[in-house]
């Protein structure tokens, strides 16, 4: 199977990118314009062109346009509550085996970026559903999602926004995989996990040591085996000429990750 070409059209979103690669997420809007310090860009003048196109400013400075990739978007969508950065979310959705079809329930949404990502990865056969304690988060996820799916066909039907506390316990059953990102994971293991089937997967992410040793001890005393915990620490290089080198910066700490596997129910052997 191969791609068509897609030009440009109104409506969609673009990433147009400057010389020191910073990022402005933009929407094409016939008649519209994006101003800059680097000068004016016409969106007529994009409108119609390949992504991949270099366009001219006003004050001649040259940026290139490029569909956003999902991750360019999480990182530029509106925050509610912090996003899970895309080097933890591809980690997720690894060790965490979120797979085409799988049932998926998530807490909290936060701003929902997570979700996007869950909901690519279950595909049309599967289903996310999302759980959020608080009203204003929940709002900006909601928007954040259409906004993704906009121009996409909408927000898929499998994927279902909550507002909801999950220390209360969730109404679904035959949950494959559970990803909590909220402060106190302990509290919810238990009641919510007794949704997860057989073999199901639990992954928490959490900021700091203390809450994943009192995570990790309350899902040693829940039923859940194959218990691990990592982070992963992403260091880009810079390659150019003689300057090959890992860059100055890096993002430092982000979250710990915890997967578990639920046991199929109380064992003597
Ligand atoms: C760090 S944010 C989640 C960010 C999200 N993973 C993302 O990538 O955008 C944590 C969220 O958990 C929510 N939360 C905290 N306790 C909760 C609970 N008991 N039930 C549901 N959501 C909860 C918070 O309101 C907050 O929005």
């Amino acid at each position: 199977m191969t791609t068509a070409r897609r030009p440009l059209v109104a409506g969609e979103r673009v990433l147009f990118i400057d010389s020191r690669e910073r990022r402005y997420l933009v929407t094409l809007r016939t008649g519209k314009q994006f101003h800059s310090h680097m000068g004016i860009i016409n969106h007529d003048d994009v409108i119609g062109t390949d992504e991949g196109s270099y366009v001219r400013t006003t004050k001649g400075g040259r940026l290139i346009v490029f569909r956003p990739t999902l991750a360019d978007y999480q990182l530029k969508m509106k925050r509610g509550a912090q996003v899970i950065y895309p080097k933890d979310v591809a980690m997720i959705l690894v060790e965490a085996d979120i797979f085409p079809g799988a049932f998926v329930v998530e807490a909290g949404t936060g701003s929902g970026a997570l979700t996007l990502a869950l909901a690519r990865a279950v595909g049309d056969s599967g289903r996310v559903v999302s759980y959020e304690l608080r009203e204003d988060h929940h709002a900006q996820a909601l928007e954040n999602i259409d906004a993704w799916y906009e121009g996409l066909g909408g927000k898929p039907e499998n994927l279902e926004l909550k507002v909801g506390d999950i220390f209360g316990g969730i109404e679904e059953t035959g949950v494959d995989r559970m990803i909590l990102d909220m402060p106190e994971p302990w509290d919810a293991i238990g009641t919510t996990t007794e949704s997860l089937l057989p073999g199901g997967i639990l992954c928490c992410y959490l900021p700091s040591i203390p809450q994943v040793s009192q995570t990790v001890e309350a899902m040693r005393a829940r039923g859940f085996d194959l218990i691990s915990t990592f982070e992963s620490l992403l260091r880009t290089w810079n390659i150019d000429g003689q300057s090959v080198r890992p860059d100055h910066r890096m993002v430092g700490h982000t979250g710990f990750l915890i997967t578990g596997r639920k046991l199929a129910g109380a064992q003597d052997l």
